[in-house]
Order: C-alpha cells, then sequence, then structure tokens
C-alpha cells in the first residue's frame, strides 16, 4: 500500500512524525510532498532532523503570499504530482493551507483521502483555518478523530459514517519526546539564566491578534506586564506584523524575545516552565499534557477538554491575560487525572485503518 503525506507548516511536521515512523513499521510505502508553505529552516528543516522524519520526496517549494495564491499553487503543483505517484491514499493534517489543497487535489483526482485530526471546530468562520478543516472533512473519504468532540462534531454534520476516533498523534510524539529528554535542562532557561518554575513560554502568530496594530500592542504589552518573566518566541508572521505595524519587538519589563525553538528544545523549556501563553492550537495541548497551565490568547479554542479540565485559560488582552499568565502552577496532578487525547498510540491506529482499506 503506498500511502502519499501531504505536509507544509511546523505543526505537520511534528503530526508526521509518529505516522511515518508508524507506516514504517507497518510496511505501508510512505511518500511524503512538502508543499512550501513553511520553509525557513527553524520552522521546517530542523522538524525532520530532530525528530527523524524521512526526507520529503517532493518540494514543491511554493512559499509564502495570500491564501488563494499560496493554495492555488499548491493545488496546480499537485497535479502532476499524484499523476507520477498514483498513491492509493492521500493523508492531509490538521488545517492549514496545505490541508486543504492536498484534500482537494487528490479528491479531484479520485484519490481517497484521509484527515487526520478531523473534526475539530472553532465555529469561527472568520479563521482561515476553520474553513480548511470543514471543507477538508466534507472532501475527505476517512475522517480520523482525536477525540470524542471531534467524532461529535462530524457526527452533527452527517459525517459519521466516514468517522474513526484514534486519539492525537501529537500526544505520541510529545510523550516521547517527554520521556527521551527526562532530566535534560531547560535550553531557555539556561541560555537567559532563568530558574526552572520562573518564566513562562509565549507564542502568538494567529492573524486575530498579529493583524491589528492596537490588539497587536496589547498582547505585547500584558506580556511584559506578567509577574514573571515571558519568553516570547517569535514567529516570523509575528516578527512581519511588528515590522508592517512600526512596533519594535525587543525585550522589556518581564518580556524576552527569543527565536523559535527546536521541537525537542520546546519540550524540555516546557516541561520546567510556570505556564504557556499563546494562540497556537498544538502548543495549548502540549501544555495540557506536560500539566503547565496555559492562558490562550483567543475567544475559542478547538481543544475544549482543555479548558473543561481546568488547565486552560481563554483571555483577552489586557489585565485578564496579565492575570491569568500570572498564576501559579499547581502541584504535581493525581495519577487518575483525565486522559481525553489517547494513550499515545494514535499513529499505530492510522496505519491499522489505512491497511484495512488496501
Ligand atoms: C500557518 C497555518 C496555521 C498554523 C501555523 C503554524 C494556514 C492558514 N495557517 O500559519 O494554522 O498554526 O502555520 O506555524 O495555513 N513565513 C516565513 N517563513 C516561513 C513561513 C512563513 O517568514 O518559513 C512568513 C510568511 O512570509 C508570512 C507569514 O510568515 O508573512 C505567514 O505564513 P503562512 O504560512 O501564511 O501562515 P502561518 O501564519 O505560518
Amino acid at each position: 500500500m503506498r500511502v502519499l503525506s501531504a505536509v507544509g507548516a511546523r505543526p505537520q511536521f511534528v503530526k508526521l512524525a509518529p505516522i511515518d515512523a508508524a507506516f514504517r513499521t507497518a510496511g505501508i510505502e510512505h511518500l511524503i510532498v512538502h508543499t512550501g508553505q513553511h520553509y525557513d529552516p527553524m520552522l521546517s528543516d530542523v522538524f525532520f532532523t530532530d525528530l527523524g522524519i524521512s526526507a520529503p520526496d517532493v518540494h514543491l517549494g511554493v512559499g509564502s503570499g495570500g491564501h488563494g495564491v499560496q493554495t492555488g499553487a499548491m493545488l496546480a503543483a499537485m497535479d502532476g504530482v499524484l499523476d507520477e505517484m498514483r498513491p492509493d491514499w492521500v493523508l492531509v493534517y490538521g488545517d492549514t493551507n496545505s490541508t486543504l489543497a492536498g484534500a482537494l487535489s487528490a479528491v479531484k483526482k479520485h484519490v481517497p483521502v484521509a484527515h487526520l485530526e478531523a473534526g475539530l471546530r472553532s465555529f469561527d468562520r472568520r479563521m482561515p483555518e476553520e474553513i480548511n478543516r470543514v471543507l477538508t472533512d466534507h472532501a475527505a473519504d476517512l475522517l480520523l478523530a482525536p477525540t470524542a468532540a471531534g467524532a461529535a462534531h462530524l457526527a452533527a454534520e452527517g459525517l459519521q459514517a466516514r468517522t474513526v476516533v484514534v486519539g492525537d498523534v501529537m500526544t505520541d510524539v510529545l510523550l516521547a519526546q517527554r520521556d527521551a529528554l527526562a532530566g535534560a535542562p531547560s535550553p531557555v532557561g539556561s541560555e537567559l539564566g532563568l530558574a526552572d518554575g520562573a518564566y513562562s513560554l509565549a507564542t502568538i502568530h494567529r492573524p486575530q491578534n498579529t493583524d491589528d496594530a492596537d490588539r497587536l500592542h496589547a498582547v505585547l504589552d500584558a506580556l511584559a506586564a506578567v509577574d514573571h518573566p515571558v519568553v516570547l518566541l517569535a514567529h516570523p508572521r509575528l516578527v512581519a506584523a511588528c515590522a508592517a505595524h512600526g512596533i519594535e519587538l525587543a525585550d522589556r519589563g518581564g518580556l524576552r524575545v527569543h527565536a523559535p525553538l527546536s521541537y525537542p528544545d520546546l519540550v524540555a523549556s516546557m516541561v520546567a516552565a510556570r505556564g504557556v501563553v499563546t494562540d497556537s492550537g498544538g502548543l495549548q495541548k502540549e501544555a495540557f499534557l506536560l500539566r503547565v497551565p496555559c492562558t490562550t490568547v483567543r475567544p475559542v479554542t478547538e481543544w475544549v477538554e482543555t479548558v473543561e479540565l481546568g488547565w486552560n485559560v481563554l483571555v483577552e488582552p489586557g489585565e485578564a491575560l496579565v492575570s491569568a499568565a500570572s498564576r501559579p502552577r499547581p502541584a504535581e496532578p493525581a495519577a487518575e487525572d483525565a486522559h481525553p487525547y489517547g494513550d499515545g498510540r494514535a499513529a499505530e491506529r492510522v496505519a491499522a485503518e489505512l491497511l484495512t482499506r488496501a
């Protein structure tokens, strides 16, 4: 059986790692197409190297652009790739423009599509990711949901017959990294001279937070006002937005600006953090899995379990952000604490599901 994975953005490389390993074990021939949506080495190459992912078979080199230009360039390039590689299935991941382009190109060529991380919803149709998720789920033949909540959303849209709950593949890779890194010092802590538990990690890159200058100012002001140091891992979109708005992105108050981290460095730095402040989906869940309090700068989240179980708080920029991000990290949770994201073996289930459809 030959499966083609279409990936392009940082969170997809993380999800690809356990899938690539599980496919190898299961004897599935795995072709990897990198769309080129993310091209900076710290957003792309470092993940392939550190997570032991096979090198991409094809690189579309699409790069940046408006949504239409970026997605359209991927679609145009994928036609030839599918003709040449003739996969039995195309596997797409998450909710980026690369996800939608991979799904749409395959379904038009009558190649069956599986969507990993199906069924997540923010119900905010102004988010490009929400549009990508909904359209991809409706185009796909197999919906691999990470959670029961995801499966319920799909059922509400009439898609239950195509849905299988497999668990969350980011849990697979996160738990493996955490165990491999046990006892390792925090890279951010060592570099900036910050003790374990004395700093928070932050990432901000969503258009809702970066496109409006006043809102971006408010986010950065709040991060600088938290009662302990906040290390901001600056995504290229944030850097570009600050430049466009004439905002100087520099250390001030408790704010320390830092380049993005590799995945192992991120995990080791998060284990030792007092908290996480973010608008990323993946980071909310990674913080939850490591039992680090998370403060999410968005009105809604797709990972509702993190909020329901008390580890994540949704805030607006301003005083609410400052006080939520200043809350202490609780003592270790009880052993029977909930595990809504699966047992760390989701990728094996994905391989097994596809093999039953060979
Ligand atoms: C994309 C995804 C988002 C995901 C995020 C993770 C979509 C619609 N959004 O957002 O769901 O959470 O990736 O990082 O697909 N840029 C660089 N270097 C790069 C990549 C991007 O400088 O390697 C710059 C681009 O020039 C552009 C900005 O970052 O200015 C945005 O990149 P883009 O790929 O459009 O979306 P992200 O914001 O990264």
